[in-house]
């Protein structure tokens, strides 16, 4: 296991497509994989795109812990809103409904600043895991935005490209001035 580098916003390889992946049980995936998460939890992350530490391929991990989705929610509702620690090989995303749903983001490539993005709230998706079965679920809030999030990386987006307010892009320390 290693902890990799993390390109930064201007870096050509996060404006790239990535490349599918042709065989998501392959052992050089397996070791990405292990160095990207373990890059992610040093780095404090939710997330990392295969882009993000320099290999362009269509890669991602993330997490949803319960801490970040909604209080209000009942058990039910919870079970979309959260996710554990997921590998993505080669990701697919749908729209479950064009409603959506605005939230800050940050991005170990954009460090030091937050964004306030609009995405799809509702989303379903589907890729491959590193034994290379099918993946498929359904994702709202936190979850959702996660997902939406790192799939962009493979897609060459970082997340001021979605942003439709450019004064809602700040540094973190001044959050505290931003109702959540
Ligand atoms: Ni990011």
């Amino acid at each position: 296991m290693a902890i990799l580098k993390i390109a930064r916003m201007g870096h050509p390889v996060l404006a790239q497509i990535a490349q599918p992946v042709a065989n998501p049980a392959a052992p050089e995936i397996r070791r990405l994989v292990s160095d990207m998460v373990e890059t992610m939890i040093d780095a404090n992350g939710a997330g990392l795109a295969a882009p993000q530490v320099h290999v362009p391929l269509r890669v991602v991990v993330f997490q949803a812990p319960d801490g970040r989705s909604d209080p209000g929610l009942s058990e039910e509702e919870r079970f979309d809103h959260t996710a554990p620690l997921t590998v993505l090989v080669n990701p697919e995303i749908e729209i479950v409904s064009p409603q959506l749903e605005g939230g800050w983001e940050g991005c170990l490539s954009v460090p030091g600043l937050r964004g306030y993005v609009e995405r799809p709230f509702h989303i379903r998706y589907r890729g491959f895991d590193l034994e290379g079965k099918p993946v498929a679920r359904t994702a709202k809030g936190f979850h959702a935005r996660v997902v939406q999030h790192e799939c962009d990386h493979l897609d060459g987006r970082l997340y001021p490209s979605r942003m439709s307010d450019l004064g809602k892009l700040i540094f973190e320390s001044e959050a505290k001035h931003w109702a959540s």
